[in-house]
């Protein structure tokens, strides 16, 4: 992280393990203090070169936890003179501080992530609900690919239902009595990825006291899910290219190559192409994975679903709540038909776990929705076009909702959003909207 005048610019760079002063902290995990930037070799210029900023001095230490490093404290340029060794004490006092502090926020995080998938494992009924447009082509599309060994790369946004969609794929295909194996890729630093997914041997790295079978041995006739597949690193890239191409994998300390015949499906809700832009992924398997991409939809594109999602929960949350829930106000469907849902179903999944936690009536009304989705609709017509969309999402959720009020009737809402039918007919395009799905 980098702060000060140049703060901005200086996050945007990017340098690999190993590069630049701080890399070489990184990797050695021992202190520099250099004086004269310039005339070290290890220094990378291309730091100075993006921020227009030149490095004269600098002092840089490894932020430590539980023995690896997992970052590095640096400062530049001192006002006055030069660094000195009572610098490089204070800044490798303050590190040992904020590295606790961070690897805690880290620790937190991950339980809250954790916390969150045990709680979906427990409810885990995987099915897909939906009968809008989007979610019945999404079917259509599981169902042509689930009886075929094709790998499948899953993208999306946060909370859309990847997951879902992964396990009806293995539902659906021929090794639905196989296992399902997850693994997330983000959960784990990379030698214990590594070790997850391919196994190892006994003494394989320190702290590996026995021989354990990977995911990848576990998935064996069934089907593999690797999440977050755009947080790997270029080495377990490289390997996972291998068991593409290959089949074939070792086991982490051992020379024997084994084969995996299990199904992989991958999921990720960034950009891969970018990532492979920017080189951070390794444009071949980019394509191996991309033979057969799902795109799930984001909520807001298909709203229409609100109903039938919250009915599904409530029914699967009576379980666990003894006040059963059986109805949603008018005035509230509303309200949650026009939110944009950033957070998309699982959002929505646990509002509506709050309000059964707090609700005393069998019925959701409007003081159990909290402000911030209350709040975007205040506006008529505008409502769910809060600050949380852009400009461009926000045109194409008011011409979608024309076309509904108008039953796809392109000359009316035309008419409706004060545009000429032209520009309609471009935005329609611009957008992939077809009015004849709203008749
Ligand atoms: N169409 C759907 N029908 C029923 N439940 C759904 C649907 N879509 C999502 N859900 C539920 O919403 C929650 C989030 O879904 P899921 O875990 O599949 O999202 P995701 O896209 O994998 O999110 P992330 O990118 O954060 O991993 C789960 O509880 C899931 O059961
Ligand atoms: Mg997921």
């Amino acid at each position: 992280m980098a702060t000060g005048e140049s703060g901005a610019s200086l996050s945007e760079i990017k340098l690999g393990p190993g590069e630049g002063i701080a890399g070489w902290v990184a990797k050695t995990g021992k202190p520099a203090l250099v004086n004269d930037v310039d005339s070290d070799d290890r220094h990378a210029v291309k730091v100075d070169i993006s921020s227009g900023y030149t490095t004269q001095s600098l002092v840089a230490v490894p932020m430590v936890y539980e023995d690896s490093v997992i970052g590095v404290l640096e400062a530049v340029n001192k006002r006055y003179g030069e660094f000195e060794q009572s610098d490089l004490t204070a800044l490798s006092a303050f590190a040992g501080l904020a590295s606790v502090a961070i690897a805690n926020a880290r620790k937190f995080e991950r339980l809250t992530s954790q916390n969150q998938q045990l709680k979906e494992q427990a409810f885990g009924k995987w099915e897909l609900i939906g009968k809008s447009h989007a979610i019945a082509k999404l079917r259509d599309l599981i169902q042509r690919v689930a009886p075929t060994p094709t790998t499948v790369l899953i993208t999306g946004e946060s909370g859309t239902g990847k997951e879902v969609v992964a396990h009806q794929i293995h539902q659906l295909s021929p090794r639905e009595n196989g296992p399902f194996v997850k693994v997330s890729c983000a959960a784990l630093p990379e030698t214990l990825l590594e070790s997850e997914l391919f196994g190892h041997e006994r003494g394989a790295f320190t702290g590996a006291n026995d021989r354990r079978i990977g995911r990848f041995e576990a998935a064996a006739g069934g089907t593999i899910l690797l999440d977050e597949i755009g947080e790997i690193t270029h080495s377990v890239q490289t390997k996972l290219l291998r068991i593409l191409q290959e089949k074939e994998f070792e086991r982490l300390g051992s020379g024997k190559t084994m084969t995996t015949d299990a199904r992989l499906i991958a999921a990720t809700n960034r950009d891969l192409k970018k990532s492979v832009e920017s080189g951070e992924f390794r444009e071949d398997l980019y394509y191996r994975l991309n033979v057969l991409p799902i795109n799930v939809p984001p909520l807001r594109e298909h709203p229409d679903d609100i109903p039938l999602l919250i009915e599904y929960f409530l029914s699967e949350l009576s379980e666990q709540f003894p006040h059963k829930i059986r109805a949603v106000e008018d005035d509230v469907m509303d309200v949650l038909m026009s939110y944009s849902w950033p957070g998309n179903v699982r959002e929505l999944f646990n509002l509506i776990e709050r309000c059964a936690v707090i609700s005393r009536s069998e019925r959701i009304t409007m003081e159990l929705i909290p402000p911030e989705i209350k709040g975007t609709t205040t506006s008529g017509e505008m409502s769910g076009a809060g600050l949380d969309l852009t400009l461009p999402q926000a045109e194409e959720m008011l011409i979608r909702r024309a076309l509904k009020l108008t039953g796809g009737n392109v000359s009316k809402t035309s008419r409706k959003l004060d545009i000429s039918r032209d520009r309609l007919r471009y935005r329609l395009k611009k957008y992939n909207i077809n009015p004849k799905e709203y008749r």
